[in-house]
C-alpha cells in the first residue's frame, strides 16, 4: 500500500484539473478516512496506509473527481470555527457568509436582543451568532423539513440552547413576535446564471439557490413582510449576489427603510446590504 504522502501526491495530481484547491481537498479527505487531526499528516506522512484506508480514500477521491463537494463527502464544514454538519438538503455554508455574522456582531443591539434568521439551512448563521451572544434570543427558520432537521442536529451537537429552530415558509409560522435584528442569506441566484452548472452548486438544491426576478424575488418578499416583525429601531440584513447591492438598497428605500448600506466580503465584492427601521417609519 502507498504511504500517506504518496497517496496524497497522487490524489493532488488527479484533482488538479477539477478543483481550485486540489491539495487541501486531498488532505481533508485523507483526514476524514484516518479520523485524525491535521498535524497527523506532518508527523506520519511516510506511514503506509492499510488496505481498508486506501480503499476508503480511493472511493472518496473518485466521488470528488466526479464533482461531489468535499463537505458532502465528509459530512461537515467549518463555519465561524464551529463544525457544522451538512447534507444535500441545503446550502453548504460559505466563508463569505461569515461577513454577515461579523456585520451582525458590529451592530449596537441590546444585550438580550431578539434575532431571526430566515432560511437558516444548516443553522450556520444562527448558531455562529448564538455562540458569540449567549444572551440573544434567536429564532431560525427554514421551509425545508430536511434542513430544519439538520439545523436541529447542529444546534444539539453544539449545545446552543438560545436558538429555536422553526419549520416555516418565510414568516408564515410566526405570530405576535418582533425582532431587533432579522438576517437572511436567501436564494438569490437567477435561474439562467451559468454558475449553476459549475462546482459545488450542482449538488445543492435549487430551492436554496434560485429566486425569480433576476434573483431578487425572495429578498423583496422579505423586505416587505419583515416590517410587521421588526422592532423600531430594528435592522434587516441580507447576503446577496456581488452585483445586487444597488438593487437591494433601492428595494429597501422603496419600501420605507432608511440608511441602506452595502458591505464587502473577503474577496472585496459587494455581499451584505442592511437597512434600518426607526420610530416613524411606515
Ligand atoms: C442560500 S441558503 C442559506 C442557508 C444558510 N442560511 C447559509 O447561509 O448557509 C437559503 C435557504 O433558504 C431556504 N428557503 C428557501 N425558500 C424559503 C422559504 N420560502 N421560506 C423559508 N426558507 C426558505 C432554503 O431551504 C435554504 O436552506
Amino acid at each position: 500500500m502507498p504511504s500517506i504522502d504518496d497517496a496524497l501526491s497522487a490524489a493532488t495530481k488527479r484533482l488538479q484539473a477539477l478543483s481550485d484547491s486540489p491539495k487541501l481537498d486531498a488532505q481533508v479527505l485523507m483526514l476524514h478516512v484516518l479520523q485524525r487531526p491535521r498535524s497527523y499528516l506532518f508527523a506520519w506522512g511516510d506511514r503506509p496506509l492499510s488496505e481498508q484506508e486506501y480503499h476508503d480514500f480511493t472511493q472518496l477521491l473518485g466521488k470528488r473527481c466526479a464533482g461531489h463537494p468535499v463537505a458532502h463527502l465528509t459530512g461537515v464544514r467549518e463555519f465561524w470555527s464551529l463544525p457544522i454538519m451538512v447534507n444535500n438538503s441545503t446550502l453548504i455554508p460559505r466563508p463569505d457568509t461569515e461577513t454577515l455574522v461579523e456585520q451582525a456582531l458590529a451592530l449596537a443591539l441590546p444585550d438580550n436582543a431578539r434575532m431571526l434568521d430566515l432560511g437558516t439551512g444548516t443553522g450556520a448563521i444562527a448558531l455562529a451568532l448564538a455562540s458569540e451572544c449567549p444572551n440573544w434570543h434567536i429564532d431560525a427558520l427554514d421551509a425545508s423539513a430536511d434542513a430544519v432537521a439538520l439545523a436541529l442536529k447542529n444546534k444539539q451537537n453544539l449545545g446552543l440552547s438560545n436558538v429555536q429552530i422553526i419549520h416555516s415558509d418565510w414568516f408564515s409560522a410566526l405570530n405576535d413576535v418582533t425582532y431587533d435584528l432579522i438576517v437572511s442569506n436567501p436564494p438569490y441566484i437567477d435561474a439562467a446564471d451559468p454558475h449553476l452548472q459549475q462546482g459545488d452548486v450542482r449538488f445543492e438544491p435549487l430551492s436554496a439557490l434560485v429566486a425569480a426576478q433576476q434573483g431578487l424575488a425572495d429578498i423583496e418578499h422579505i423586505i416587505i413582510h419583515a416590517k410587521a416583525f421588526l422592532a423600531r429601531p430594528g435592522v434587516l440584513m441580507f447576503e446577496h449576489g456581488y452585483e445586487q447591492g444597488a438593487a437591494v438598497r433601492q428595494l429597501f428605500t422603496e419600501h420605507g427603510y432608511i440608511n441602506a448600506r452595502t458591505e464587502r466580503d473577503l474577496g472585496d465584492n459587494d455581499r451584505i446590504t442592511l437597512a434600518d427601521l426607526v420610530p416613524g417609519c411606515a
